[in-house]
């Protein structure tokens, strides 16, 4: 099907008419999935990848038993409680706009309660001991808070020396130019960088070692993976509103993007 018969026909095109674009995510290559289905991996995520991500990032950071990590914009908590569950690592969920008591029902249903500190914080405002974690982990959420010159500096105070902060994003290949086709901006695209751009921007500060920053190499596939979970998600109907348009937004943009200009990037630091 192209462009112009998917705006058409939208919302009332079969997925099936799109599924040669819209694999899923192979799960079974996901070992640290085994006990989740495909669903499980999105449902409650803000953003792409899901537990298909985490997975990635939690493998750069070599979670382990015992480990303190801030899940730092952590949203409804899901990779909290996937690093508490299957890692056993000790994780505050912190985040500045999801209610921390919604957070708390859903760590008590997951039976992590020693394991997960809901709390509502703001990234600016970090209350806890300096040294305190030996890892932060951001999911769809650094972008945020963390592109201005100075943030690292005050975030990097409250991890241990030799801690670790990974970072996953939605990211451009490139920096966004005039030249940029409009189909490929979103609300929050003038955050978008590039990862040579996020590795000039913690290199700079001279405070960690950088590990990793590149582009995801399934960051388009991840992106469709969510979008095909909200396609099945939502009925025809009710993608016809606010969510439809942001999906309809997403199909369009994903599939004019051959050149894989629209993807996701991952970053690993360590303190010096
Ligand atoms: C796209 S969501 C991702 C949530 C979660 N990490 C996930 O993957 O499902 C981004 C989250 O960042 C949080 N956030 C944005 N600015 C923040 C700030 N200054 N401090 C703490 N959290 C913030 C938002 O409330 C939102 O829940």
């Amino acid at each position: 099907m192209n462009i112009e018969e998917i705006k058409e026909r939208y919302p009332d095109i079969e997925l099936k008419e799109l599924s040669a674009d819209f694999p899923r995510m192979p799960i079974s290559d996901y070992a640290e999935l085994s006990e989740y289905s495909w669903e499980d991996c999105h449902k409650g995520v803000l953003g792409a990848g899901g537990l298909f991500l985490t997975s990635d990032m939690v493998r750069m950071i070599e979670a382990k038993e015992g480990m303190r990590i801030l899940d730092l914009g952590a949203g409804n908590c899901l990779t909290s409680i996937f690093l508490a569950k299957r890692y056993k690592a000790k994780v505050i969920a912190a985040d500045l706009r999801v209610n921390p008591s919604e957070n708390w029902n859903r760590i008590k249903e997951a039976k992590v309660t020693d394991s997960v500190i809901p709390i509502k914080m703001d990234a600016y405002n970090i209350p806890f001991a300096k040294g305190y974690f030996d890892a932060v982990f951001c999911m769809n959420s650094y972008l945020y808070f963390g592109t201005g010159d100075l943030y690292l500096s005050y975030l990097v105070q409250f991890l241990r020396r030799g801690g670790r902060i990974c970072i996953a994003s939605p990211c451009y290949a490139h920096e966004l130019s005039s030249e940029t086709p409009s189909e490929f901006l979103e609300e929050a695209s003038v955050a978008y960088h590039s990862p040579g751009w996020w590795q000039h921007h913690f290199e700079k500060t001279g405070l960690v070692n950088l590990l990793h920053c590149k582009e995801h190499p399934e960051g388009r596939e991840l992106w469709l993976d969510m979008v095909r979970w909200l396609v099945e998600e939502c009925h025809p109907r009710e993608r016809d509103e606010g969510m439809g348009d942001m999906i309809l937004h997403d199909i369009l943009m994903l599939l004019n993007d051959r050149q894989r200009f629209v993807t996701y990037f991952m970053l690993l630091a360590e303190k010096k």
